[in-house]
Parts: structure tokens; sequence; C-alpha cells
């Protein structure tokens, strides 16, 4: 796997087709983001002061929108962390793989829509910390 850091992790402006009618923005997998296109799902209903995330993937690569509201997403690389807040709906955070991420600050009404490039798999998720420090200091040492 490669090294990734929350520094290649970033906004991605999105298009936004400005009508009377309203907004609307699309996205196609490898056009407007840099991968295949495989999964959608979104997380809404989320009560006051609950945080979501707390993994990494090891493949998965997602591009994380407010589609309303807003919220904090915390990055963690093992090494150097970075907080994005996401409130507009053209605008979404390119997470890759190797990233620690919490989702948290949820406003009241929040939806956060999550692109993916796979489908579920559990086997993808690195859900304890300490593990995934060590297994980035061990690719860091592995490419050095
Ligand atoms: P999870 O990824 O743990 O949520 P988060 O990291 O956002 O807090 O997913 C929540 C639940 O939904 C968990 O039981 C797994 C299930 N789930 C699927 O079945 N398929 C999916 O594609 C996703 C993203 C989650």
């Amino acid at each position: 796997m490669r090294k990734t850091s929350v520094y290649d992790c970033h906004v991605i402006p999105l298009n936004k087709i400005n009508d009377l009618a309203g907004n609307t923005t699309v996205v196609e997998g490898n056009r407007n983001i840099p991968f295949n296109l495989r999964r959608i799902y979104y997380l809404y209903d989320i009560p006051g002061g609950e945080s979501r995330g707390g993994h990494a993937h090891r493949e998965l690569h997602q591009l994380i929108v407010a589609a309303s509201g807003s919220f904090e997403v915390l990055l963690d690389d093992g090494e150097n962390k970075k907080i994005v807040r996401l409130d507009r709906p053209n605008f979404g955070l390119l997470v890759l793989p190797g990233i620690w991420r919490e989702l948290m600050e949820f406003s009241s009404g929040a939806i956060c829509i999550v692109l993916a490039s796979h489908k579920y798999d559990k086997s993808d998720y690195m859900r304890n910390y300490n593990a995934f420090v060590q297994f980035k200091k061990s690719l860091t040492s592995a490419t050095n």
C-alpha cells in the first residue's frame, strides 16, 4: 500500500448547474472524482454530539459531501492530523486509503453523502487506532 498523508486529501470543487428551479450537482466516477464509483451511502438523523467514522480503509477511496447542513472531518495519517469543515453540497472531501477519519460536529438535520470506490467489504476496515498507527509506521520504514 502507498503511504498516504492527510496532505494528499483535499476538497474537490464539484460542478453546480444554476437554475431558477434550484441547483444540480453531478458526479461521475473517474471524471469529476479520481476513482471509479461503485457505491453511495448516506448518514442522516445523526443525534446531536454524536460522531461517526473512527476507522481507516485499506483500499477504499471516498468523497465525503455535506449534502445538507455541516460537519467536520478529522483526518489522521498516524503522524499528522487535519480538520476539514464541510458545509456546501458542491464541494467534496477526497479521503484516500490509509487515512483515519472521524466525522463530528454535525449540525441539526445534516446529511452526509459518501461516494465510494468499492462495494462494502468488512475486511477493508481498520478499526483499531493503535494498530493503524503501527501499520502506517511499518509502511514508512518499508519505503525509506
Ligand atoms: P460504519 O461504516 O461502521 O459507520 P460509520 O463509520 O459511518 O460510523 O457503518 C454503520 C453500519 O452500517 C455498520 O453496521 C455497517 C453497515 N454498513 C453496511 O452494511 N454497508 C455499507 O456500505 C456501510 C458504509 C455500512
